[in-house]
C-alpha cells in the first residue's frame, strides 16, 4: 500500500480507552510536564508567581535548584552551578566569548552539535574550529580526538552527550592527550536521564524542557573548576563580551542564586519541582533505571516488529532517552503519528529536517515505561488496521 492511501485510512481510527498510555506526550522538548507538579504550581507556586527575583521566595528557587543539581550530579569539589536566560542556544553564544580562548574543536553528529559548530565558525575573534562530523544516526568517538585537537591548538571540546535530532548518545569521557582543553558538553535532552560521571566535563549544560520536564527559556551549566578559570582569564582578556552573554556576570549572579536579569519564574518552580522528585525517586540512577527501562522496551519492540526498525545502528549508541524507530515502506509513519495525534498521542514525529520515515519519541525520566509500552501497542494496533 502507498503511505497516502494508508494516511487516509488511519487518521479516523479511534483507539480504544484501555490500550492508551496514562500521559500520551510523548516529545523531546518540550516534553512531558508531570500533572503532579503542574498542580503545586498552581497552589504553592502561586506564593512566588508575581514576586520579585530579587527577594529570598524566588532566590531560595535558584538556590533549591543548584543545591539540587550538586547533589543529583554528585559535583565534585569546586564545581559551581550556574544559570542564566535564553536555553542553551544562548548558552552557545555565552560560550563563544566565554569558554573559548582561540579555537574550538567540534563532533558535528546532528543538528543540535552542528549549531554549536556553525556559531564557533562565525565568531570572528576565533579561530575557524575543527570540525570531526559523523552521518545521520552515528557519532564520531571522543576518546579519539585528544591528539588532533593538542596538535591543532584547540582548548575546548564540544560534542552533545545527546544528539536530539536523531537519538544517538556519545559517552562523557575525557580524551586522553588533549592539553588543557576543556570539554563543554551539550546535555539539553541528556542531563538527568543518561548516566555521567560530571569530573569528565568541564562545563555540562542543559536547558529544563527535556529530561527535567520543566518549560524552556533557561541555560544551567556545571561547571568545573578550569572552566571558571577561563572564565575569569576571558573575562580579563578584553575581548568584548555582551552582558547578557558574560559567563562572568552569569556566574557571579548564580553565586547569589539569582539571574543577571528577569527569568521566568514558572520555569525555576517546575524545574526545582522536577529536581525533586528525581531526589526523592533515588537520584540519577534511579532516572537512568527509568530511561533505560523505556528505551529496552522501545528497541527491543522495534526489533521483533516486521515493519520496524531502530534508525541508529549501533545499539551502544541507541539513546535512553530518544528512540528514532523507521519503519518500513509499507507503512507510513507520518499517517500514525497523525492517528496517535488525533487520539491524544502526541509529538512522537521525527525531527522535521532528518526527512525520514520515522517515529522519534521522547523517554525522559517523568515518562512513565509503562505508557512506553502502552505507545508501541497503540502503533500495532494502527498499522493492523491500516494495512490491512
Ligand atoms: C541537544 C540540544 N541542544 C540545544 C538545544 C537548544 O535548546 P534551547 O531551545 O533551550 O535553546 C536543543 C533543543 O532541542 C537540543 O536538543
Amino acid at each position: 500500500m502507498t503511505p497516502s492511501s494508508s494516511s487516509l485510512q488511519s487518521t479516523s481510527l479511534i483507539i480504544p480507552g484501555e490500550l492508551k498510555p496514562a500521559d500520551g506526550r510523548f516529545g523531546c522538548g518540550p516534553s512531558k510536564v508531570r500533572p503532579e507538579a503542574l498542580a503545586r504550581l498552581a497552589t504553592d507556586g502561586a506564593a512566588v508567581m508575581g514576586t520579585s527575583h530579587r527577594q529570598k521566595p524566588v532566590k531560595s528557587l535558584v538556590g533549591e535548584i543548584r543545591s539540587g543539581l550538586r547533589e543529583l550530579f554528585a559535583l565534585p569539589d569546586g564545581y559551581e552551578v550556574a544559570l542564566g536566560n535564553g536555553g542553551a542556544t544562548a548558552f552557545w553564544d555565552a560560550a563563544a566569548f566565554g569558554l573559548v580562548r582561540r579555537r574550538a574543536l567540534h563532533l558535528a553528529f546532528g543538528e543540535f552539535s552542528k549549531k554549536f559548530a556553525t556559531v564557533t565558525t562565525g565568531a570572528p575573534f576565533l579561530d575557524e574550529p575543527i570540525v570531526i562530523p559523523a552521518g545521520p544516526g552515528d557519532a564520531p568517538d571522543p576518546v579519539d580526538v585528544g591528539p588532533e585537537a593538542a596538535e591543532g591548538g584547540v582548548d575546548l571540546l564540544a560534542w552533545a552527550h545527546n544528539e536530539t535530532s536523531t537519538g544517538v548518545m556519545v559517552p562523557v569521557v575525557r580524551p586522553a592527550g588533549a592539553g588543557d582543553a576543556l570539554v563543554a558538553i551539550d546535555a539539553t535532552s541528556g542531563a538527568g536521564g543518561l548516566p555521567v560521571d560530571i569530573s569528565h566535563a568541564d562545563a555540562y549544560y542543559f536547558a529544563p524542557q527535556k529530561s527535567f520536564a520543566g518549560d524552556g527559556g533557561l541555560w544551567i551549566a556545571i561547571l568545573s573548576p578550569a572552566a571558571q578559570e577561563r572564565i575569569a582569564q576571558m573575562h580579563a582578556s578584553g575581548r568584548w563580551i555582551p552582558e547578557f552573554l558574560s559567563l562572568h556576570t552569569a556566574l557571579e549572579n548564580s553565586r547569589k542564586d539569582q539571574t543577571y536579569n528577569t527569568p521566568a519564574v514558572a520555569t525555576l518552580f517546575l524545574l526545582a519541582e522536577e529536581i525533586r522528585w528525581m531526589l526523592d525517586g533515588g537520584g540519577l540512577d534511579w532516572c537512568v533505571a527509568r530511561t533505560r527501562a523505556s528505551s529496552e522496551h522501545l528497541y527491543g519492540w522495534a526489533q521483533q516488529t516486521a515493519y520496524t526498525t531502530p534508525f541508529v545502528a549501533d545499539p551502544a549508541k541507541r539513546s535512553l532517552v530518544v528512540g528514532t524507530i523507521d519503519f518500513s515502506e509499507a507503512v507510513d509513519a507520518a499517517a500514525v503519528a497523525q492517528t496517535l495525534r488525533a487520539n491524544g498521542i502526541v509529538d512522537v514525529e521525527p525531527y522535521r529536517k532528518l526527512g525520514r520515515n520515522q517515529l522519534r519519541i521522547g523517554m525522559f525520566p517523568a515518562v512513565d515505561p509503562a505508557d512506553i509500552q502502552a505507545l508501541t501497542a497503540c502503533v500495532d494496533w494502527i498499522v493492523e488496521r491500516s494495512t490491512s
